[in-house]
Protein backbone atom coordinates (compact mmCIF):
# COMPACT_ATOMS: atom_id res chain seq x y z
CA UNK A 1 0.00 0.00 0.00
CA UNK A 2 1.25 3.30 -0.70
CA UNK A 3 1.72 6.13 1.48
CA UNK A 4 -0.90 8.46 0.32
CA UNK A 5 -3.03 5.84 0.22
CA UNK A 6 -2.52 4.68 3.92
CA UNK A 7 -2.73 8.42 4.88
CA UNK A 8 -6.09 8.62 3.51
CA UNK A 9 -7.41 5.48 5.65
CA UNK A 10 -6.18 6.17 8.40
CA UNK A 11 -7.72 9.97 8.22
CA UNK A 12 -11.15 8.16 7.93
CA UNK A 13 -13.59 8.62 10.95
CA UNK A 14 -15.63 6.12 12.55
CA UNK A 15 -19.07 5.93 10.40
CA UNK A 16 -17.44 7.41 7.16
CA UNK A 17 -16.14 5.34 4.19
CA UNK A 18 -13.93 5.95 0.88
CA UNK A 19 -14.92 4.21 -2.54
CA UNK A 20 -12.36 1.93 -4.48
CA UNK A 21 -11.76 0.45 -7.65
CA UNK A 22 -10.36 -3.32 -7.10
CA UNK A 23 -8.22 -4.63 -10.01
CA UNK A 24 -8.77 -7.84 -12.05
CA UNK A 25 -5.95 -8.98 -13.69
CA UNK A 26 -7.89 -11.36 -16.09
CA UNK A 27 -10.01 -8.94 -17.85
CA UNK A 28 -8.30 -5.58 -16.82
CA UNK A 29 -11.49 -4.27 -15.72
CA UNK A 30 -12.18 -2.96 -11.90
CA UNK A 31 -14.79 -4.01 -9.73
CA UNK A 32 -16.22 -1.13 -7.50
CA UNK A 33 -15.19 -1.47 -3.43
CA UNK A 34 -15.28 0.32 -0.25
CA UNK A 35 -14.33 0.69 2.51
CA UNK A 36 -15.55 1.74 5.97
CA UNK A 37 -14.00 3.04 9.51
CA UNK A 38 -16.97 1.22 11.94
CA UNK A 39 -15.44 1.14 15.76
CA UNK A 40 -12.14 2.03 14.73
CA UNK A 41 -11.43 -0.64 13.00
CA UNK A 42 -11.34 -0.82 9.13
CA UNK A 43 -13.51 -3.16 6.87
CA UNK A 44 -13.45 -3.23 2.83
CA UNK A 45 -16.67 -4.93 1.13
CA UNK A 46 -17.42 -5.06 -2.92
CA UNK A 47 -19.89 -1.93 -3.47
CA UNK A 48 -22.43 -4.47 -4.78
CA UNK A 49 -25.58 -5.37 -2.70
CA UNK A 50 -26.71 -8.60 -3.11
CA UNK A 51 -30.16 -7.68 -3.71
CA UNK A 52 -30.00 -6.93 -7.35
CA UNK A 53 -26.24 -6.12 -7.39
CA UNK A 54 -26.22 -2.50 -7.70
CA UNK A 55 -23.39 -0.03 -5.94
CA UNK A 56 -25.03 0.94 -2.31
CA UNK A 57 -24.19 4.73 -2.20
CA UNK A 58 -25.77 7.19 -4.29
CA UNK A 59 -23.67 9.51 -3.42
CA UNK A 60 -19.86 8.61 -3.67
CA UNK A 61 -18.19 7.17 -0.53
CA UNK A 62 -21.93 7.88 1.86
CA UNK A 63 -22.41 3.79 3.06
CA UNK A 64 -24.38 4.50 6.46
CA UNK A 65 -27.07 5.34 7.93
CA UNK A 66 -27.68 8.66 9.85
CA UNK A 67 -26.41 7.00 13.28
CA UNK A 68 -23.67 5.55 11.64
CA UNK A 69 -24.75 2.13 12.87
CA UNK A 70 -25.01 0.33 9.61
CA UNK A 71 -24.51 0.17 5.80
CA UNK A 72 -27.60 1.14 3.52
CA UNK A 73 -27.70 0.00 0.15
CA UNK A 74 -29.59 3.31 -1.12
CA UNK A 75 -31.73 2.23 -3.92
CA UNK A 76 -33.84 -0.30 -1.70
CA UNK A 77 -32.57 0.52 2.66
CA UNK A 78 -31.29 -2.91 3.16
CA UNK A 79 -29.92 -2.11 6.49
CA UNK A 80 -25.80 -4.20 6.55
CA UNK A 81 -24.18 -4.73 9.96
CA UNK A 82 -20.65 -3.03 9.02
CA UNK A 83 -18.06 -5.26 10.75
CA UNK A 84 -19.18 -8.51 9.11
CA UNK A 85 -21.34 -7.24 6.02
CA UNK A 86 -24.68 -9.65 7.10
CA UNK A 87 -28.02 -8.11 5.96
CA UNK A 88 -30.09 -7.57 8.98
CA UNK A 89 -33.10 -5.53 7.13
CA UNK A 90 -34.52 -5.62 3.75
CA UNK A 91 -35.17 -7.29 0.51
CA UNK A 92 -31.78 -9.36 1.41
CA UNK A 93 -31.97 -10.51 4.93
CA UNK A 94 -29.44 -13.13 5.67
CA UNK A 95 -27.17 -12.17 2.81
CA UNK A 96 -24.30 -10.64 2.92
CA UNK A 97 -21.91 -7.91 1.10
CA UNK A 98 -18.72 -10.02 -0.41
CA UNK A 99 -16.07 -9.16 1.97
CA UNK A 100 -12.60 -7.90 0.75
CA UNK A 101 -8.58 -7.45 1.66
CA UNK A 102 -7.82 -4.35 2.35
CA UNK A 103 -4.36 -4.77 0.59
CA UNK A 104 -5.91 -5.39 -2.98
CA UNK A 105 -7.73 -2.27 -2.85
CA UNK A 106 -6.49 0.95 -5.23
CA UNK A 107 -7.66 4.30 -5.39
CA UNK A 108 -10.05 5.39 -7.74
S1 LIG B 1 -30.53 -3.24 -4.56
FE1 LIG B 1 -29.82 -3.27 -2.54
S2 LIG B 1 -31.55 -3.42 -1.27
FE2 LIG B 1 -32.29 -3.32 -3.29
Amino acid sequence: MNRELFSKRAALKNGSGMRYQLSVQSDMKGISAFVVKFQDSLYAYENRCPHLGIELDWTPGEFFDNEQMFLVCATHGAHFKPDTGKCVSGPCVGQSLKRLDLLDLVDF
